[in-house]
């Protein structure tokens, strides 16, 4: 049986390492073996990619892409999208949504893995419908977690609602790599049982169970893993490529991958991780294993950040009453899964909660908005007490809330003017305004442009 690689040193390993500080010069020349080397997908772009390119790289995201597949040629390119928060942290629009999947699709994405937060499907439909209609594979996700309100039957009914919506597959995302090999197992079988489509799975070595987990997956017929080359694996990040390809080939599957060249690869990415642990930007704490994800669930991410949080307000010392005082904002939240956005959500409020030493007196406007709706139906219940401190009187939105939102790319296009050169500058302007303008500013030297312009329709 043919299992399928995922490489994902270009986008998962190095947000969850480096924090996605990875310049486009320091990974080109290795591109064209990268290529070669019969991985189904290059995971590339998306996540926090493309916020970090203008922030921190002094990149445009959409160059960096154009230049990729103007290399990987046979390779497909693909990419994480937040469904309707795109690649940002709140809802745009569809006419937005569609738009980004338009010119992702043309400046080379070939598969588009898609997720909501919340498993509100309502917020993944449009991208979903976007991408199959521009040609290209829709990927939705199931986002994998565990509470008291998750269970089997929850998630098999989901896979089905994913069929159901036209995906071309389903991907299980533990972006925790908080799955067990026995849950793993039930898992893949019970959506196997239910559903034609293929299954792909993501998880993260942060406890050390994934190597276990994602075999006991294939053997209840997964079709494909994600897995970074292993300079960049382990910890917070995926689990080796040539470890999982050595292991399965000799279970008798195929992978498709040539271990000479995978070597080579590698070769090319260990001096790279040596200048990033040099400099300090890739901390040794992420690389080990931390079993107290097991209990806290802490995402690839979200532990770095924390970390990073923590040391830049001195007190890192802290870190274990915030890794305590988590699991009870996510309970009062109704259990989100802690993915972006929920993640930085929960990881704030609580280092506020604790740093403030009361709970809640400063809230967060993403916590209100997610409490007022803004980002679809919580998982479980959300603690009573919070929404009367954050909603008073006020009833949250029950609808879709990317339906309060009026169209804005052609009217943002006409506001910002010549300050974008294309409507890909236009895009990154909707989804990162500051940063952009920074950005197109020192790239071009034009005037700032003030932009205001009102959204909600309601
Ligand atoms: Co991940």
């Amino acid at each position: 049986m043919k299992i399928n690689i995922t490489e994902t040193v270009l986008r998962d390993a190095q947000q969850s390492l480096i924090a996605t500080r990875m310049n486009y010069n320091e990974f080109e020349a290795i591109l064209e073996k990268m290529d070669s080397v019969g991985f189904y997908s290059i995971e590339c772009w998306g996540g926090a990619t493309f916020d970090s390119c203008l922030r921190f790289l002094n990149e445009d995201p959409w160059e960096r892409l154009r230049k990729i597949k103007s290399i990987v040629k046979n390779t497909k390119l693909q990419m994480l999208l937040r469904g309707q928060n795109i690649l940002g942290y709140k809802h745009y629009p569809d006419d937005v949504v569609r738009k980004f999947i338009q010119l992702s699709v043309k400046n080379g994405i070939d598969i588009i893995r898609i997720f909501d937060a919340l498993n509100d499907y309502r917020n993944i439909k449009v991208s979903v419908e976007e991408t199959v209609k521009c040609g290209a594979h829709a990927q939705g996700c199931i986002v994998y977690t565990t509470s008291p309100i998750h269970n089997l039957d929850k998630y098999v009914e989901l896979a089905k609602q994913l069929e159901s919506m036209g995906v071309n597959s389903i991907c299980v995302k533990d972006m925790a790599g908080i799955m067990g090999p026995g849950e793993a197992y039930n898992l893949i079988k019970a959506i196997k049982n239910v559903v034609k489509l293929p299954i792909y799975l993501h998880t993260h070595s942060t406890t050390g169970l994934a190597p276990m987990t994602y075999l006991k997956a294939i053997e209840a017929g997964c079709d494909g893993i994600d897995t970074a080359i292993s300079s960049f694996s382990g910890g917070t990040s995926q689990p080796a490529t040539e470890s999982m390809n050595y292991g399965l080939k000799q279970l008798g599957f195929t992978t498709g991958l040539n271990e000479n060249m995978l070597k080579e690869i590698n070769d090319f990415f260990k001096p790279l991780k040596d200048k990033y642990i040099k400099s300090g930007l890739l901390d040794p704490y992420v690389l080990g294993t931390e079993t107290d994800a097991l209990v806290y669930q802490i995402p690839g991410g979200m532990l770095s950040n924390l970390i990073s949080q923590l040391k830049q307000q001195n007190s890192i010392s802290r870190l274990d009453e915030v890794l305590l005082e988590m699991p009870k904002v996510r309970k009062d939240l109704g259990y989100p899964p802690l993915v972006t956005p929920m993640s930085q959500m929960v990881g704030v409020q609580s280092v506020t909660n604790v740093l403030l030493g009361e709970r809640y007196k400063n809230i967060s406007k993403e916590v209100k908005a997610y409490v007022r709706g803004e980002y679809g139906l919580a998982p479980g219940d959300i603690n009573p007490g919070l929404i009367k401190k954050i909603l008073g009187d006020e009833k949250p939105i029950l609808t879709r809330f990317a339906d309060t939102l009026l169209p804005e790319f052609n009217k943002i296009k006409n506001v910002i003017k010549d300050m974008a050169m294309s409507d890909e500058d236009v895009l990154s302007y909707i989804l990162f305004p500051q940063i952009t303008e920074k950005f197109l500013n020192e790239k071009d030297d034009k005037k700032a442009v003030k932009v205001s312009y009102t959204i909600r329709k309601v």
